[in-house]
């Protein structure tokens, strides 16, 4: 199965040939994406969701150049914000009010004001803004409540949100104080969230989560949605697991009917897929500088580094790296390294066509949290990103400039 996912996955990428011309065009590093993978990785969670009433929000912090927001949007999918900055950006999208979804932590009441202003739905994720919501909105204004169910999942420590130790939501064993606001206030609560984390795949998480609500859905007489947040794993190197969305799909259903039967209600379900969505449609290339021999090394020193794709140095990301300038002859191995002071590598002892200094480089599953995490530590550029939508290829940010170092800097001196 994890093969299947991996050829399949494989097929859809966007030829070495096609990503050496545009990097050719517009130089390195460079960011590319694939507006058609994305539709793909959509209209799949709609196929396997397609017999329950479930509705998929894009957790924009994974990659929020405008035009991927608006290729969302067209495809017809809604979207998830991490910040009112976000939802501001999927308004300027064209996303309508009630399609965006805000699901805060630890913020200050005057963003979820902001968020209330703008129309939009909100998890709100403390005890401290449920209060202050309550004494301000009362009923007047329908929000989930983002809970911790005290569950460890997730790819790694750093990406793991529903922990006993987690930061994120109400913790679960609070629920008498959440009920004693909700109905001291008479908050009228929409929906419940969990997200447990990120690089989720087992099935059993999710459905988990969803054994979580069914105990909760007796304490909340007017919910209409349960929110189980994102996560959902794809394969970043071959025989990896992606999360099983079909089986979820099924599972969700069978969810949805036994809430219904024993509560005669109807309930949505939610999900805030980002990596799902972006991460395969993403590449980085970047331009080999140096080739370094030392003992049993070489490195391959190359344009990019950290500042460009935190991933494997942040969270020991394995992301898949290929010569695009070679496609044939020698293999050989190599530690790819970035050109930041630090300790900065991408890939170790990777086996790569043969590599000569000059040669493109293609780091894969880089559309989510790639581009969105970068700086410009050590007063690097931000690479250009370019967006190729049924094999029409268009630039949709430059790359910065000198300027840009300096924007927004005021000289005193
Ligand atoms: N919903 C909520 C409430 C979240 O906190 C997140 C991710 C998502 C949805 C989307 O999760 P996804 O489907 O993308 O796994 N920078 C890290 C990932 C951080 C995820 C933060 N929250 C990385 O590059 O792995």
């Amino acid at each position: 199965m994890a093969q299947d996912n991996y050829l399949r996955m494989m097929q859809q990428e966007l030829s070495p040939e096609l990503l050496c011309s545009i990097a050719n065009k517009y130089g390195t590093p460079l960011y590319v994406y694939s507006a058609d993978k994305i539709t793909a990785q959509f209209r799949n969670l709609q196929t396997a969701f397609s017999n329950s009433n479930t509705r998929f929000f894009y957790a924009s912090k994974a990659l929020t150049n405008i035009n991927i927001l608006k290729h969302i949007l067209n495809i017809g999918c809604s979207i998830d914000c991490s910040s009112v900055n976000e939802a501001h950006l999927a308004l300027h999208a064209g996303f309508k009010p009630e399609n965006i979804l805000y699901t805060s932590n630890g913020i200050d009441f005057k963003e979820i004001e902001e968020a209330v202003g703008l129309g939009i739905n909100i998890n709100i994720d403390s005890l401290s803004n449920l209060e202050k919501f309550g004494k301000k909105y009362g009923h007047s204004y329908p929000v989930g409540i983002r809970l911790r169910p005290n569950i460890m999942a997730g790819g790694n420590l750093k990406i793991s949100t529903g922990h006993s130790n987690s930061k994120f939501g109400i913790p679960i064993e609070q629920l008498n104080e959440i009920l004693d606001l909700v109905q001291q206030h008479h908050i009228f609560i929409r929906g419940l969230h969990i997200h447990t984390g990120s690089e989720i795949k087992d099935v059993s998480v999710f459905m988990k989560v969803a054994e979580v609500f069914f105990e909760l859905v007796p304490h909340f007489p007017e919910l209409e949605f349960l929110d189980l947040g994102g996560g959902f794993k794809v394969a970043y190197k071959e025989r990896d697991h992606e999360t099983d969305i079909i089986l979820l799909g099924s599972e969700i259903e069978k969810f949805l009917i036994n809430l219904e039967n024993k509560h005669q209600r109807k309930f949505q379900c939610w999900f805030e897929p980002g990596k799902y969505l972006v991460s395969e449609s993403g590449y980085l290339i970047t331009k080999v500088n140096v080739l370094k021999t030392s003992q049993n090394t070489v490195f391959a020193g190359v344009d990019t580094g950290l500042n460009h794709l935190i991933r494997p140095m942040m969270y020991d990301a394995y992301h898949r790296i290929t010569n695009i300038s070679n496609l044939k002859g020698e293999t050989k191995t190599y530690t790819i390294t970035g050109n930041i002071c630090e300790t900065d590598t991408f890939g170790t002892d990777r086996h790569l066509l043969e590599v000569h200094e000059g040669d493109l480089l293609a780091i894969y599953n880089a559309g989510a949290y790639g581009f969105e995490m970068s700086s410009n530590y050590n007063s690097r550029y931000k690479p250009a990103e370019v967006l190729v939508l049924e094999g029409k290829v268009s630039l949709i940010r430059k790359r910065d400039e000198f300027t840009d170092l300096l924007r927004n800097q005021i000289t005193v001196l």
